[in-house]
C-alpha cells in the first residue's frame, strides 16, 4: 500500500553536499566500508538529492521516485557507464552484454534477447526448475543437523537452475570453476571502478593476475560449451538454443560468437546471485517473523498438498508471492543503479553536468517514509488486496524504464517456486545473532547466513491431483 500518489506537478529538490569530505579521498572511506548503509544514512540525514565524492570523482545520489523516474526512463540521456574502447567496471568482465552495453549495440541486443524471456517460455521452464530444486533438496538432511550457510546453498541452487535452463545440463564440475572465476573477475572490476587509487591493469599485481586468469578460464569454458553444442547438432529446449537461434527482427542478424560469450556470461552473472540473495533474505525475514512464517507454511501446505509445485500452483500462492515481494522491497538485491549523464541537463531542479555519475538507491526508494507506511517493517500483507501498486517508481527491485531487468519474470517465477518447494519440506531457523549487509555486486548477508534445516511433516499428496 502506498501512502500517497504523486502530485500533478513534479516536485523540486535542493541538492545537498554531504558534509565531511576529506582532501583527496572525499567520502571514500565511509562509502567503501558499508556503501548501501552509508547511502541510507546520508539520505536520512540530508535528503533525497545529494552530492558526495569518491576520491576526486563526484557522485550524485537520488532517493526519490521522481528523480528515479526522470533518470531511468531516458536511456539516451542517462547512459550506462560503458565505453567499448575503454571498458571499466563490470563491462571489463561482461563486455557488450545486455547489462553493460549502451546505445545502438544495447538496442540491438535487447531486441534479440527480450523475446527469449517472454512469459510463455518461462512457464515451460517451471518443471525443469522444480526438478533441479528437488534434486538439490534430496541432499538435505532427514533430521535437523548442524547449521549450514543458506546463502551459499541458495547460490548453488540458483546456479543449478540457470545452468539447466541455459545449457540443459548441470555443468557438473565446471560450475565451481565458473562461479569462482565470475566472482574473482567481477569483484576486481567493481573495486577498480570505485577506487580512484586502484593500480592500472597493466601492472601485474596478484589481483590483476587473478583477474586475467579468471577471465581466461571463463572464456575457455564458454568456447567449449558453444563448440560442443554446435558439433552435437542436438536440439535442446533451453536458453542457449534460444540464444543461438535468436534473430534481430529488423535485420534478421543473429549474435556473433563474441556477443554470445558476453550474453552467456551476463545471464550467469545477472541470473544467479540476484535470485539467490533474494531467497536468502526471504528466509532470514521469515525466520525472524514467526507469524509470517506460519502463514507461509500454511499456504504452501494447503495449496500443494505435499506435491512438487507446478506452474499452475504458483498462481495460487498469493501470500508466498507477497512475502517474496516484501523481501525484495526491504532487501533489493540490486540496491543501486548507476547512470552517466550524456549531455548537461536538469532533473527536479538539480543541474547535472555532462559526465556526472548518478546513483539511484533502490534500497532507499523502497524505504521512503513518504510512500510506505512503517517502511522499515516486514509486512507481506501490504502486497495483498486491491491497493497494491508498483507504479510511480516507488518499488523497483527490477529497475525501470527501457533498461529494466530482462529476466524479471524468470526471477519471480524461480523465487516463488523455490520458496514453495523448500518451505513445503523444511523449516529454516536462524542460527546466528546478527546479520549485516554486504554489497558485493549484489546485496547479500555479510559472511553468509547460518541456518538450521528442520524437516517438516507435510500432508500426503492428494490422490485427486
Ligand atoms: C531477484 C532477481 C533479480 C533482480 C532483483 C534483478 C534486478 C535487476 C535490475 C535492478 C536491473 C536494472 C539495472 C540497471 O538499470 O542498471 C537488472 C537488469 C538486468 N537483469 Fe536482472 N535481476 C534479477 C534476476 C535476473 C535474472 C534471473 C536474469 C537473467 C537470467 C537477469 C538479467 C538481467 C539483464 C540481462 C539485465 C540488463 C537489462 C538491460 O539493460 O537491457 N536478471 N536486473
Amino acid at each position: 500500500m502506498l501512502v500517497s500518489l504523486m502530485p500533478d506537478s513534479p516536485p523540486s529538490f535542493t541538492l545537498v553536499d554531504v558534509p565531511g569530505a576529506v582532501p583527496l579521498l572525499g567520502h571514500l572511506r565511509e562509502y567503501k566500508t558499508r556503501p548501501v548503509d552509508q547511502l541510507w544514512t546520508w539520505w536520512r540525514q540530508h535528503g533525497d538529492a545529494l552530492r558526495f565524492r569518491l576520491g576526486l570523482k563526484t557522485r550524485y545520489l537520488f532517493s526519490h521516485p521522481h528523480l528515479a523516474e526522470a533518470v531511468l526512463k531516458d536511456p539516451d540521456q542517462f547512459v550506462k557507464v560503458y565505453d567499448p574502447r575503454r571498458p571499466s567496471g563490470l563491462a571489463l568482465v561482461l563486455g557488450n552484454g545486455l547489462i553493460t552495453a549502451s546505445g545502438d549495440v544495447w538496442r540491438r541486443h535487447r531486441r534479440i534477447i527480450q523475446p527469449i524471456f517472454h512469459r510463455p517460455r518461462i512457464a515451460t521452464m517451471v518443471d525443469q526448475m522444480a526438478q533441479v530444486g528437488e534434486q538439490w533438496m534430496a541432499g538435505w538432511p532427514a533430521e535437523e543437523g548442524p547449521s549450514v550457510d543458506i546463502a551459499a546453498e541458495m547460490r548453488q541452487l540458483t546456479l543449478g537452475v540457470i545452468s539447466h535452463t541455459m545449457f540443459s545440463t548441470s555443468m557438473g564440475h565446471h560450475i565451481n570453476r565458473m562461479i569462482h572465476a565470475l566472482q574473482v573477475s567481477s569483484q576486481y572490476a567493481i573495486d577498480s571502478d570505485n577506487n580512484p587509487f586502484f593500480l592500472p591493469r597493466w601492472i601485474p599485481t596478484p589481483g590483476t593476475r587473478a583477474f586475467r586468469s579468471a577471465m581466461r578460464s571463463m572464456d575457455e569454458l564458454i568456447a567449449v560449451l558453444l563448440a560442443s553444442r554446435r558439433q552435437s547438432g542436438e536440439q535442446h529446449d533451453d536458453l542457449l538454443h534460444a540464444l543461438l537461434h535468436a534473430r534481430d527482427e529488423e535485420t534478421r542478424d543473429g549474435l556473433t560468437d563474441q556477443e554470445l560469450r558476453d550474453e552467456i556470461l551476463t545471464f550467469y552473472a545477472a541470473g544467479h546471485s540476484t535470485t539467490a540473495n533474494a531467497l536468502s533474505w526471504t528466509w532470514y525475514l521469515l525466520a525472524t517473523h514467526a507469524d509470517a512464517k506460519a502463514r507461509f507454511h500454511e499456504e504452501v501446505d494447503r495449496v500443494l498438498e505435499g506435491r512438487t509445485p507446478s506452474a499452475e500452483d504458483l498462481e495460487h500462492l498469493p501470500y508466498t508471492r507477497a512475502v517474496f515481494e516484501e523481501s525484495l522491497r526491504l532487501y533489493p538485491t540490486v540496491p543501486l543503479v548507476q547512470r552517466t549523464v550524456a549531455t548537461p541537463t536538469t532533473v527536479g531542479g538539480v543541474f547535472l553536468p555532462q559526465g556526472a555519475r548518478v546513483l539511484i538507491s533502490l534500497y532507499n526508494l523502497h524505504r521512503h517514509p513518504d510512500f510506505w507506511p512503517h517502511p522499515e517493517q516486514f509486512l507481506p500483507e501490504r502486497w495483498l488486496g486491491s491497493d497494491r501498486s508498483h507504479s510511480h517508481y516507488t518499488y523497483r527491485p527490477f529497475g525501470a524504464g527501457p533498461r529494466a531487468c530482462v529476466g524479471s519474470h524468470f526471477a519471480s517465477v524461480e523465487g516463488l517456486l523455490l520458496l514453495a518447494l523448500i518451505g513445503r519440506r523444511y523449516d529454516l531457523r536462524l542460527a546466528q545473532e546478527r546479520v549485516e549487509l554486504q554489497f558485493m555486486v549484489t546485496l547479500r548477508p555479510k559472511g553468509g547466513l547460518r541456518m538450521t534445516r528442520q524437516p517438516r511433516i507435510t500432508p500426503p499428496v492428494s490422490a485427486a491431483k
